[in-house]
Parts: structure tokens; sequence; C-alpha cells
């Protein structure tokens, strides 16, 4: 593929436009990347303004690339292979120049477990853990060296007695996402087959989990993502806490949870909220018949750490045209709550706003929050939309482009801005 380099040198020349680099991780088997320019100042008319296309696409070791992400501490991408047969692969590359002109250069490419969701960074992107889905577990790298070597670590597996009870979704163990809480001394992983949140204390220099009791969330609820406040919010009695909000595929909802440090390094005790589930859907909207498949996909919180934003799958809320939602005219949902910093991290909803068309899978905000893009899994496109910072409420879609293959991750790498 080639870019359009010409576009991008004039652009880069004028003083406002800004020019950020996307990474696409989608079925086709590579990674994408695309160049979104806008005018820094645009206020009004953005659609004007923006402008995004594709600059590079290239092939990955993995056959599935399904999850992709940056370690700002070394300036290294990693790339979680969703293959379903055989072993996957875990690969790190060095970014893009920061004009996109170059591709990412592979660095190296580890044989993992198959079936990964999520790759998280722990003890200052020293270590790295993959959470495992069809596998049921969790590998963890030490990924010091900065020539992007992979050391693995250590393998935890999951077994679970009996059958959850979400019938075939919960068969066994299935390990969705890998984070840390935000003082870094724990590593979760959330499992949607056995209704848990595995919970490890962090050795800062052996890089070596060690098992803490786990959260039990809602039977059958199938949690998938969790997102921690910003900042610790003052409750009636006087502390401060951390709120870790947990969502769930399967039940389609959002749990607020109270987070306490327990003293030496005993873990976090969560404390369910009063009243404290939601629904991820505008409240009132009956839940969709699924047959189990999941709802709720991607949680995040905004970089002013004042609203929660959830994108929902198979809601189909917004009917349009084919032409701007394809390939069936119909959008999922993307929902955004206020964290009422004055009511204990209670969730206010404010906006159901169209994705851009089926299946929302993943999202990831820019760093200054006034951009979303979103990868629609079945519509095989990446689409961009704008929020409005103060309100929170998401504006408009001010961009899309069409990426072969099913999309499963999407990165905003804004991190070298012009
Ligand atoms: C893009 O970046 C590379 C390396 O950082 C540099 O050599 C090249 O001149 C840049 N190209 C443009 C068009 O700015
Ligand atoms: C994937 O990238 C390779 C180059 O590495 C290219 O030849 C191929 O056409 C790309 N596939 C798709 C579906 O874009
Ligand atoms: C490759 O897959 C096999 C079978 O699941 C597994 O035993 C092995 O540990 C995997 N390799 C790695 C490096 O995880
Ligand atoms: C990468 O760095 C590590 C640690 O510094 C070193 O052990 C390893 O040999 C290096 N690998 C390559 C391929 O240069
Ligand atoms: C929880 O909801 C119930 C029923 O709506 C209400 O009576 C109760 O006051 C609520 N509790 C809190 C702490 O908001
Ligand atoms: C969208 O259109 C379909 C088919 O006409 C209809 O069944 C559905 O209720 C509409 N949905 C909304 C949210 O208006």
């Amino acid at each position: 593929m080639h870019f359009s380099l010409p576009t991008i040198a004039v652009l880069l020349f004028c003083g406002n436009v800004k020019s950020d680099l996307i990474y696409v991780a989608s079925f086709s088997g590579n990674i994408t990347t695309l160049s979104l320019t806008y005018d820094y100042f645009a206020s009004t008319n953005p659609d004007s303004y923006y402008s995004l296309s594709v600059v590079d696409t290239f092939k990955t070791p993995p056959s599935l690339p399904a999850w992709i992400t940056l370690n700002k501490h070394n300036n290294i991408i990693y790339l979680v292979d969703g293959v379903t047969t055989g072993n996957g692969t875990l690969t790190a590359y060095r970014t893009s120049s920061e004009n996109g002109t170059s591709p990412p250069i592979q660095l190296d490419s580890v044989e993992c477990l198959l079936d990964g969701a999520y790759a998280g960074f722990y003890a200052n992107g020293k270590g790295l853990a993959v959470a495992h889905y069809i596998s049921s577990a969790l590998q963890t790298y030490d990924i010091t060296a900065s020539n992007g070597t992979m050391v693995p670590l250590e393998t935890f597996t999951y077994t679970m007695s009996s059958p959850g009870p979400a019938g075939a979704r919960q068969d066994a163990p299935h390990i969705h996402e890998a984070r840390t809480d935000p003082l870094g001394q724990y590593l979760l992983a959330i499992d949607l087959g056995a209704d848990k949140v595995r919970q490890y204390a962090i050795d800062m220099d052996s890089l070596l989990l060690d098992e803490r009791p786990a959260l039990n969330a809602t039977p059958g609820s199938g949690p998938r993502h969790g997102v921690f406040t910003k900042d610790p919010i003052l409750f009636p009695d006087g502390v401060s806490s951390y709120v870790f909000y947990l969502a769930a595929e399967i039940a389609g909802t959002i749990t607020a949870y109270r987070v306490t440090y327990l003293p030496n390094r005993g873990g976090l005790q969560f404390d369910l909220l009063p009243n404290g589930t939601y629904s991820s859907l505008e409240p009132g909207t009956p839940k969709p018949y699924t047959g189990g498949k999941g709802i709720t996909g991607e949680l995040q919180v905004s970089p002013d750490g004042d609203f929660l934003i959830a994108s929902n799958r198979r809601d189909k809320k917004f009917n349009g045209t084919a032409t701007q939602y394809p390939p069936d005219g119909q959008s999922d949902s993307i929902s955004t709550f206020r964290i009422r910093q004055d009511l204990a991290g209670k969730l206010d909803f404010v906006q159901s706003a169209p994705a851009g068309g089926y299946m929302p899978r993943t999202m990831n905000l820019n760093s200054a929050g006034n951009l979303a893009v979103v990868g629609i899994q079945e519509g095989n496109r990446v689409t961009v939309l704008e929020r409005d910072l103060g309100s929170g409420l998401f504006k408009e879609q001010v961009a899309e482009v069409y990426v072969e293959g099913e999309i499963w991750g999407v990165l905003w790498d804004d991190y070298n801005d012009v």
C-alpha cells in the first residue's frame, strides 16, 4: 500500500493541522495504519476538516490479530493473536515514525497459548500480561529489554468444577482482560466464564504474580472489561476510595464497586455499591435478544475522569441508510454516563450515540479525549466520533474508513503528536 505522502507533507507544514496515527488489528491478518489529519482549532463544521486515510497495511505473524496496545514506557506496540487452533503468537513492533511514512518494525514474536483477547502492562511497563479466552489462561512476560524481546514468565491456567449459569458461554473460565489497579500494585484478570475478577499482587522486581482473593461477580453476568475512576472519590463516611466499574457482556450491565486497599499487600477489597448495577444501554431500553452473545463491549473512562463510556453490541438502536451504516443500515450504540464525584461514583446516564455501524467491539479515545476511534467489527469499518469535552456528549461522526476483515483492535497513537 502507498501513503499519501504529499498530502501529509503539505498538512504538516500548516501550523495548526494535526496528524495522528491509528493502528487497526483486523482478521485479515494485517495491521492497518491510518492517518487522521485535522485542524487543531476546528470548532465548527468539523466534517470539512477531518481526513482519515489508510497509509499502510502489512501482514503480521498472527492469522487473526485481535488486540493491539502501546506501551508508552518504551514506545513498543504489542499485537495479540485471536487464533483458535494450535498456538498463538505475541508480536512486538516499534511504532511508525510520527508521520506514518515508515511502517512499524517487527522486533520480536513469541509462541503462546491460543485465543489471546487482551494485553495489559504492569510494573511500570516492564511486565506484560496476556488474557487468553478459550485457553482459560493468563500468560506473563518480562518486556524490560529495549530491543523489544519478550521473555515468558508465568502461565496460570484456570478450571471450573461445574459450568456457570450462562450455558455454553460459561463452559470453562474465559479470561477477557488483564489490567492493573490505579496504584499498579495488583494485576486483575477478568474471567467471563467463571464470573470472577481474579487478582494477583505484583512483585515489582521479579515481575511474578502472587494470587489474592478474587472478586465474585454476579453469577451468569459474564464480566469482560473493567475500569477504575481516575482519582479516589470522597464517600459519605469521609474516606476517599477509587471506584471500579465492571462491564459484564452477557448481562449487558456495568457494576460499581468501592475499592479498599487491604494492608500488607493483602489485595483489593471490592464492595458492591448500593443500587450499583446499571444497564450499559439507555435506561428503559429492553435488553436485545442475543442468544447469550455479548452486549457490552469496550469500557473507558474519559481522560478528565468525569465520564464512563461503554460500547454496546447487537442493540441496533439507530436506523440509517445502508451507505451510512453498512451492511444493513443499523447502528449499535455507545452509552455515556457521568461519574458523580459528589455521589460516591454513582452513574448518571447522559447519552446514547450511534457508534457508526453494527458491532462496535472496540473503541479508543485520543489522549485529549475529544475524539474516539471505534472498530465496527462486522462492518469492516473504523469510525471517528467527536466528543464535547464539557458536556461529555458525542457530537457526530467525523470520519470513517473501510478496513479489510473483522475489526478487533483499534489504537490511537498520539503519543508523538506533531
Ligand atoms: C517522516 O519521518 C521520517 C523519519 O522520522 C523522516 O525521515 C521523513 O523525512 C519524514 N517525512 C515527511 C514527509 O515529513
Ligand atoms: C496485507 O498486507 C500485505 C502486505 O504485507 C498485502 O499484500 C495484502 O494485500 C494485505 N491484505 C489486505 C487484506 O489488505
Ligand atoms: C502451545 O500450545 C500447547 C497446547 O495448548 C501448549 O501446551 C503450549 O504451552 C503452548 N505454547 C506456549 C509457549 O504457550
Ligand atoms: C535484546 O536485549 C536483551 C537484553 O538486553 C538481550 O539479552 C538480547 O540478546 C537482545 N536480543 C537481540 C535480538 O538483540
Ligand atoms: C436503592 O434503590 C431503592 C429502590 O429504588 C431505593 O429505595 C433506595 O433508596 C436506593 N438506595 C440508595 C442507597 O440509593
Ligand atoms: C429500524 O428499522 C427496523 C426495520 O424497519 C425496525 O424494525 C426497527 O424498529 C427500527 N429501529 C429503530 C430504533 O427505529
